[in-house]
Protein backbone atom coordinates (compact mmCIF):
# COMPACT_ATOMS: atom_id res chain seq x y z
CA UNK A 1 0.00 0.00 0.00
CA UNK A 2 1.21 4.01 -0.79
CA UNK A 3 2.29 5.42 2.12
CA UNK A 4 1.92 8.82 0.62
CA UNK A 5 0.75 11.67 2.38
CA UNK A 6 -2.40 14.12 0.87
CA UNK A 7 -0.51 17.33 0.94
CA UNK A 8 -4.06 19.04 1.63
CA UNK A 9 -4.16 17.57 4.67
CA UNK A 10 -0.95 19.17 6.16
CA UNK A 11 -2.58 22.25 5.27
CA UNK A 12 -4.89 24.50 7.29
CA UNK A 13 -8.62 23.86 6.31
CA UNK A 14 -9.71 26.91 3.61
CA UNK A 15 -10.90 29.46 6.21
CA UNK A 16 -13.38 31.27 3.48
CA UNK A 17 -15.88 28.15 4.14
CA UNK A 18 -16.94 29.19 7.66
CA UNK A 19 -18.44 32.66 6.48
CA UNK A 20 -20.91 31.22 4.14
CA UNK A 21 -23.20 31.09 6.48
CA UNK A 22 -22.78 35.12 6.81
CA UNK A 23 -22.53 35.86 2.90
CA UNK A 24 -25.81 33.95 2.68
CA UNK A 25 -26.76 36.23 5.26
CA UNK A 26 -25.30 39.60 4.12
CA UNK A 27 -26.45 38.42 0.14
CA UNK A 28 -30.10 38.35 1.78
CA UNK A 29 -30.12 41.82 2.17
CA UNK A 30 -32.75 43.79 0.44
CA UNK A 31 -30.03 45.76 -0.95
CA UNK A 32 -27.77 43.73 -1.89
CA UNK A 33 -23.94 42.54 -0.38
CA UNK A 34 -21.60 45.11 0.48
CA UNK A 35 -18.64 42.59 0.06
CA UNK A 36 -15.69 43.75 1.93
CA UNK A 37 -14.46 40.40 3.26
CA UNK A 38 -11.71 39.87 0.30
CA UNK A 39 -8.85 42.85 -0.56
CA UNK A 40 -9.70 41.71 -4.63
CA UNK A 41 -9.37 44.98 -6.91
CA UNK A 42 -12.28 46.45 -8.68
CA UNK A 43 -11.78 49.12 -10.89
CA UNK A 44 -10.43 48.81 -14.22
CA UNK A 45 -7.06 47.89 -15.56
CA UNK A 46 -5.58 51.23 -16.54
CA UNK A 47 -5.67 51.40 -20.99
CA UNK A 48 -1.90 51.95 -20.60
CA UNK A 49 -1.48 48.61 -19.38
CA UNK A 50 -3.67 46.59 -21.53
CA UNK A 51 -2.57 48.52 -24.69
CA UNK A 52 0.71 46.79 -23.97
CA UNK A 53 -0.67 43.65 -22.88
CA UNK A 54 -2.42 43.10 -26.42
CA UNK A 55 0.47 44.83 -28.66
CA UNK A 56 2.94 41.72 -27.16
CA UNK A 57 0.19 38.75 -27.74
CA UNK A 58 1.24 37.47 -30.89
CA UNK A 59 4.72 36.56 -29.48
CA UNK A 60 5.03 32.37 -29.46
CA UNK A 61 8.13 31.54 -27.96
CA UNK A 62 9.04 30.86 -23.81
CA UNK A 63 9.26 33.68 -21.72
CA UNK A 64 12.54 34.14 -20.10
CA UNK A 65 12.13 32.98 -16.27
CA UNK A 66 14.41 35.70 -15.24
CA UNK A 67 12.14 38.39 -16.91
CA UNK A 68 12.83 40.50 -19.99
CA UNK A 69 15.63 43.24 -19.38
CA UNK A 70 13.00 46.06 -19.83
CA UNK A 71 11.11 44.24 -17.20
CA UNK A 72 13.98 44.32 -14.75
CA UNK A 73 15.59 47.88 -15.89
CA UNK A 74 11.70 49.00 -15.13
CA UNK A 75 11.57 47.77 -11.64
CA UNK A 76 14.74 48.98 -10.51
CA UNK A 77 13.67 52.43 -11.38
CA UNK A 78 10.40 52.36 -10.25
CA UNK A 79 12.04 51.07 -6.87
CA UNK A 80 14.23 53.85 -7.04
CA UNK A 81 11.21 56.57 -7.94
CA UNK A 82 8.98 55.43 -5.73
CA UNK A 83 10.45 54.13 -2.97
CA UNK A 84 13.80 56.08 -2.94
CA UNK A 85 15.69 52.37 -3.49
CA UNK A 86 19.04 52.48 -4.78
CA UNK A 87 22.09 50.41 -5.40
CA UNK A 88 19.70 47.41 -6.72
CA UNK A 89 21.26 45.68 -9.73
CA UNK A 90 18.27 44.38 -12.43
CA UNK A 91 19.94 40.73 -12.04
CA UNK A 92 18.58 40.78 -8.84
CA UNK A 93 14.99 41.24 -9.43
CA UNK A 94 12.97 38.44 -10.48
CA UNK A 95 9.36 38.19 -11.83
CA UNK A 96 6.81 35.85 -10.34
CA UNK A 97 3.13 34.63 -10.81
CA UNK A 98 1.70 36.79 -8.13
CA UNK A 99 3.00 36.92 -4.72
CA UNK A 100 0.94 34.70 -3.23
CA UNK A 101 2.66 31.61 -5.42
CA UNK A 102 5.88 32.81 -4.30
CA UNK A 103 5.13 33.07 -0.84
CA UNK A 104 3.93 29.58 -0.75
CA UNK A 105 6.64 28.07 -2.19
CA UNK A 106 9.85 30.08 -1.08
CA UNK A 107 10.52 28.05 2.28
CA UNK A 108 10.68 25.14 -0.31
CA UNK A 109 12.75 27.27 -2.53
CA UNK A 110 15.15 27.89 -0.27
CA UNK A 111 15.72 24.52 1.07
CA UNK A 112 14.52 24.81 3.95
CA UNK A 113 12.99 22.06 6.03
CA UNK A 114 12.03 20.23 9.02
CA UNK A 115 14.69 21.57 10.99
CA UNK A 116 13.74 25.04 10.43
CA UNK A 117 12.06 27.66 12.17
CA UNK A 118 10.12 30.10 9.81
CA UNK A 119 8.91 33.45 11.89
CA UNK A 120 5.79 34.87 10.47
CA UNK A 121 3.92 37.91 12.37
CA UNK A 122 1.22 37.14 15.30
CA UNK A 123 -1.47 38.35 13.19
CA UNK A 124 -0.24 37.42 9.34
CA UNK A 125 -1.20 37.11 5.83
CA UNK A 126 -2.08 33.21 5.70
CA UNK A 127 0.10 31.94 3.21
CA UNK A 128 3.53 32.83 5.13
CA UNK A 129 2.39 29.56 7.55
CA UNK A 130 1.18 27.65 4.19
CA UNK A 131 4.50 28.11 3.10
CA UNK A 132 6.60 26.60 5.82
CA UNK A 133 4.02 23.98 5.99
CA UNK A 134 4.89 22.54 2.63
CA UNK A 135 8.31 22.81 3.27
CA UNK A 136 7.78 20.95 6.72
CA UNK A 137 9.66 23.83 8.41
CA UNK A 138 8.64 24.94 11.94
CA UNK A 139 6.25 27.83 12.33
CA UNK A 140 6.77 30.61 15.16
CA UNK A 141 4.16 33.61 15.69
CA UNK A 142 6.44 36.49 16.95
CA UNK A 143 6.09 40.53 15.87
CA UNK A 144 9.48 41.10 18.03
CA UNK A 145 12.58 39.54 18.05
CA UNK A 146 13.14 39.43 21.62
CA UNK A 147 9.75 36.55 21.35
CA UNK A 148 12.45 34.37 19.57
CA UNK A 149 14.77 34.02 22.77
CA UNK A 150 17.92 31.89 21.27
CA UNK A 151 16.25 29.92 18.47
CA UNK A 152 17.66 31.48 15.16
CA UNK A 153 14.93 31.25 12.28
CA UNK A 154 15.94 30.11 8.94
CA UNK A 155 13.52 32.42 7.48
CA UNK A 156 11.65 36.03 8.86
CA UNK A 157 8.90 37.36 7.46
CA UNK A 158 8.28 41.03 7.97
CA UNK A 159 5.06 42.80 6.58
CA UNK A 160 4.65 46.26 6.81
CA UNK A 161 2.24 47.93 5.98
CA UNK A 162 0.45 44.45 7.02
CA UNK A 163 -2.37 42.78 6.17
CA UNK A 164 -4.55 42.14 7.60
CA UNK A 165 -3.61 45.32 10.38
CA UNK A 166 -2.87 47.68 8.42
CA UNK A 167 0.44 48.45 10.55
CA UNK A 168 3.51 49.88 9.68
CA UNK A 169 7.00 49.14 11.47
CA UNK A 170 9.27 52.39 11.68
CA UNK A 171 12.68 52.36 9.93
CA UNK A 172 14.48 51.77 13.39
CA UNK A 173 12.16 48.42 13.86
CA UNK A 174 13.23 47.34 10.46
CA UNK A 175 17.14 48.72 11.28
CA UNK A 176 17.02 46.04 14.25
CA UNK A 177 15.44 43.17 11.96
CA UNK A 178 18.29 43.42 9.64
CA UNK A 179 21.27 43.40 12.03
CA UNK A 180 19.75 40.21 13.65
CA UNK A 181 19.30 38.86 10.54
CA UNK A 182 23.47 39.58 9.46
CA UNK A 183 24.50 38.75 12.85
CA UNK A 184 22.43 35.04 12.96
CA UNK A 185 22.35 35.12 9.11
CA UNK A 186 18.54 34.99 8.67
CA UNK A 187 16.44 35.48 5.68
CA UNK A 188 14.38 37.94 5.45
CA UNK A 189 11.51 38.05 3.35
CA UNK A 190 9.88 41.21 3.37
CA UNK A 191 6.50 41.39 1.99
CA UNK A 192 6.06 45.02 0.39
CA UNK A 193 2.80 44.60 -0.81
CA UNK A 194 1.09 47.37 0.01
CA UNK A 195 4.08 49.42 0.55
CA UNK A 196 2.45 51.82 -2.11
CA UNK A 197 -0.80 52.49 -0.34
CA UNK A 198 0.39 54.65 2.84
CA UNK A 199 -2.11 57.24 4.58
CA UNK A 200 -0.66 58.38 7.60
CA UNK A 201 3.19 58.40 7.94
CA UNK A 202 5.66 56.94 6.28
CA UNK A 203 6.32 53.12 5.29
CA UNK A 204 9.67 51.73 3.76
CA UNK A 205 11.01 48.96 2.16
CA UNK A 206 13.51 46.68 3.58
CA UNK A 207 15.79 47.51 0.55
CA UNK A 208 15.47 51.11 1.48
CA UNK A 209 19.36 52.41 2.56
CA UNK A 210 17.93 54.05 5.44
CA UNK A 211 17.58 50.45 6.44
CA UNK A 212 19.68 48.09 4.97
CA UNK A 213 22.73 50.82 4.88
CA UNK A 214 22.69 49.82 1.22
CA UNK A 215 23.93 45.96 1.74
CA UNK A 216 21.15 43.73 0.12
CA UNK A 217 22.64 40.40 1.69
CA UNK A 218 20.52 37.89 3.44
CA UNK A 219 17.12 40.46 2.31
CA UNK A 220 14.48 39.96 -0.01
CA UNK A 221 11.66 42.24 -1.04
CA UNK A 222 8.52 40.85 -2.33
CA UNK A 223 6.18 43.16 -4.29
CA UNK A 224 2.77 43.01 -6.09
CA UNK A 225 1.36 44.90 -8.66
CA UNK A 226 -2.49 43.45 -8.10
CA UNK A 227 -2.81 46.46 -5.33
CA UNK A 228 -1.26 49.39 -6.43
CA UNK A 229 -2.03 48.65 -10.51
CA UNK A 230 -5.03 46.82 -10.23
CA UNK A 231 -3.11 43.49 -12.00
CA UNK A 232 -4.38 41.13 -9.27
CA UNK A 233 -6.17 39.36 -12.49
CA UNK A 234 -2.95 39.55 -14.51
CA UNK A 235 -0.74 37.41 -11.68
CA UNK A 236 2.10 40.37 -11.43
CA UNK A 237 5.18 40.35 -8.96
CA UNK A 238 8.25 40.61 -8.56
CA UNK A 239 10.86 39.72 -5.88
CA UNK A 240 14.58 41.68 -5.58
CA UNK A 241 17.53 42.20 -2.95
CA UNK A 242 20.25 39.98 -2.66
CA UNK A 243 21.71 38.93 -5.52
CA UNK A 244 22.49 35.22 -4.59
CA UNK A 245 19.66 34.33 -3.49
CA UNK A 246 18.00 35.99 -6.48
CA UNK A 247 19.84 33.89 -8.87
CA UNK A 248 19.55 31.14 -6.31
CA UNK A 249 15.65 31.23 -7.08
CA UNK A 250 16.01 31.80 -10.54
CA UNK A 251 18.55 28.64 -10.81
CA UNK A 252 15.07 26.38 -9.47
CA UNK A 253 12.48 28.25 -10.85
CA UNK A 254 13.93 27.71 -14.36
CA UNK A 255 14.24 24.16 -13.61
CA UNK A 256 10.79 24.31 -12.40
CA UNK A 257 8.90 26.31 -15.15
CA UNK A 258 7.82 29.17 -12.66
CA UNK A 259 8.14 31.92 -15.52
CA UNK A 260 5.80 34.92 -16.42
CA UNK A 261 4.11 34.85 -19.47
CA UNK A 262 5.46 37.07 -21.89
CA UNK A 263 2.52 39.51 -22.19
CA UNK A 264 1.93 40.05 -18.79
CA UNK A 265 5.96 40.69 -18.67
CA UNK A 266 5.07 43.57 -21.10
CA UNK A 267 2.64 44.92 -18.98
CA UNK A 268 4.14 44.83 -16.07
CA UNK A 269 6.63 46.84 -17.61
CA UNK A 270 4.22 49.49 -18.90
CA UNK A 271 2.59 49.74 -15.33
CA UNK A 272 6.37 50.10 -13.62
CA UNK A 273 6.37 52.63 -16.00
CA UNK A 274 3.53 54.67 -14.87
CA UNK A 275 2.77 56.22 -11.90
CA UNK A 276 -0.47 58.48 -13.12
CA UNK A 277 -2.69 55.06 -12.84
CA UNK A 278 -1.19 54.13 -9.49
CA UNK A 279 -1.57 57.49 -8.11
CA UNK A 280 -5.03 58.01 -9.21
CA UNK A 281 -6.06 54.20 -7.57
CA UNK A 282 -4.92 55.38 -4.47
CA UNK A 283 -6.58 58.62 -4.40
CA UNK A 284 -9.85 56.10 -4.95
CA UNK A 285 -8.87 54.03 -2.18
CA UNK A 286 -8.42 57.46 0.31
CA UNK A 287 -11.55 58.36 -0.45
CA UNK A 288 -13.19 55.00 0.26
CA UNK A 289 -11.16 54.73 3.33
CA UNK A 290 -12.02 58.35 4.45
CA UNK A 291 -16.12 57.79 4.40
CA UNK A 292 -15.92 53.91 5.57
CA UNK A 293 -13.98 54.97 8.59
CA UNK A 294 -16.03 57.55 9.95
CA UNK A 295 -18.50 55.19 9.45
CA UNK A 296 -17.37 52.80 11.49
CA UNK A 297 -16.02 54.46 14.15
CA UNK A 298 -19.65 56.86 14.30
CA UNK A 299 -21.47 53.03 14.35
CA UNK A 300 -19.03 52.42 17.71
CA UNK A 301 -16.00 50.44 15.87
CA UNK A 302 -12.43 51.12 17.08
CA UNK A 303 -10.14 50.73 14.18
CA UNK A 304 -6.51 50.26 15.08
CA UNK A 305 -3.23 50.72 13.37
CA UNK A 306 -4.67 50.69 9.40
CA UNK A 307 -2.09 53.80 8.89
CA UNK A 308 -1.74 51.92 5.01
CA UNK A 309 -3.07 49.26 2.85
CA UNK A 310 -6.91 48.30 1.96
CA UNK A 311 -8.18 47.25 5.45
CA UNK A 312 -9.47 48.74 8.35
CA UNK A 313 -8.74 46.55 11.37
CA UNK A 314 -11.70 46.90 13.15
CA UNK A 315 -12.98 46.10 17.18
CA UNK A 316 -16.10 46.53 18.55
CA UNK A 317 -14.76 44.68 21.82
CA UNK A 318 -16.37 41.30 21.12
CA UNK A 319 -15.56 37.77 19.57
CA UNK A 320 -15.00 38.60 15.99
CA UNK A 321 -17.87 36.36 14.94
CA UNK A 322 -20.25 38.10 16.58
CA UNK A 323 -19.12 41.31 14.97
CA UNK A 324 -19.42 39.53 11.92
CA UNK A 325 -22.76 38.75 12.18
CA UNK A 326 -23.56 42.42 13.05
CA UNK A 327 -22.25 43.38 10.03
CA UNK A 328 -23.95 40.61 7.55
CA UNK A 329 -27.49 41.83 9.49
CA UNK A 330 -26.59 44.85 7.49
CA UNK A 331 -25.89 43.74 4.63
CA UNK A 332 -22.12 43.53 4.98
CA UNK A 333 -19.41 40.85 4.51
CA UNK A 334 -15.81 41.61 6.62
CA UNK A 335 -13.24 39.09 6.78
CA UNK A 336 -13.26 37.47 10.67
CA UNK A 337 -10.10 38.48 12.27
CA UNK A 338 -9.41 34.58 13.25
CA UNK A 339 -8.15 34.00 9.92
CA UNK A 340 -5.22 35.51 10.14
CA UNK A 341 -3.80 34.66 13.77
CA UNK A 342 -5.31 34.00 16.94
CA UNK A 343 -4.51 37.41 18.05
CA UNK A 344 -7.24 38.54 15.81
CA UNK A 345 -9.75 37.04 17.43
CA UNK A 346 -11.63 40.31 18.04
CA UNK A 347 -11.10 42.50 15.08
CA UNK A 348 -12.07 41.95 11.84
CA UNK A 349 -10.87 42.97 8.57
CA UNK A 350 -12.92 45.84 6.13
CA UNK A 351 -11.77 46.19 3.29
CA UNK A 352 -11.55 48.77 1.31
CA UNK A 353 -11.97 47.20 -2.24
CA UNK A 354 -15.42 47.68 -3.43
CA UNK A 355 -16.97 50.53 -6.00
CA UNK A 356 -17.77 54.43 -4.40
CA UNK A 357 -21.34 52.58 -4.99
CA UNK A 358 -20.76 50.11 -2.59
CA UNK A 359 -19.03 51.78 -0.12
CA UNK A 360 -21.64 54.73 0.05
CA UNK A 361 -23.76 51.64 0.59
CA UNK A 362 -22.44 50.34 3.77
CA UNK A 363 -21.68 53.89 4.95
CA UNK A 364 -25.55 54.04 4.59
CA UNK A 365 -26.12 50.89 6.63
CA UNK A 366 -23.87 51.89 9.44
CA UNK A 367 -25.21 54.92 10.21
C1 LIG B 1 0.26 40.67 2.42
C2 LIG B 1 -0.01 40.08 1.09
N1 LIG B 1 0.98 39.51 0.43
C3 LIG B 1 0.80 38.95 -0.77
C4 LIG B 1 -0.44 38.94 -1.37
C5 LIG B 1 -0.60 38.24 -2.68
O1 LIG B 1 -0.82 39.06 -3.74
P1 LIG B 1 -0.65 38.55 -5.21
O2 LIG B 1 -0.51 37.07 -5.23
O3 LIG B 1 -1.88 39.00 -5.90
O4 LIG B 1 0.59 39.22 -5.72
C6 LIG B 1 -1.51 39.54 -0.72
C7 LIG B 1 -2.84 39.51 -1.33
O5 LIG B 1 -3.83 39.85 -0.78
C8 LIG B 1 -1.29 40.12 0.54
O6 LIG B 1 -2.28 40.69 1.22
Amino acid sequence: MSTRTRVSSLLPDFPWDTIASAKAKAAAHPGGIVDLSVGTPVDPVDPLIRTALNAASAVPGYPATHGTPELRAAVVDALKRRFGITGLDAAAVLPVIGTKELIAGLPRLLGLGAADLVVIPEVAYPTYEVGALLAGAQIVRADGLTQLGPRTPALLYVNSPANPTGRVLGVEHLRKVVEFARERDVIVASDECYLGLTWEGRAVSILDPEVSGGDHTNLLAVHSLSKTSNLASYRAGFVAGDPALVAELLEVRKHSGLMVPYPIQSAMTAALGDDTHEAQQRERYRARRDVLRKALEAAGFRVDHSEAGLYLWSTRGEACRTTLDWLADRGILAAPGDFYGPAGAEHVRIALTATDERIAAAVERLN
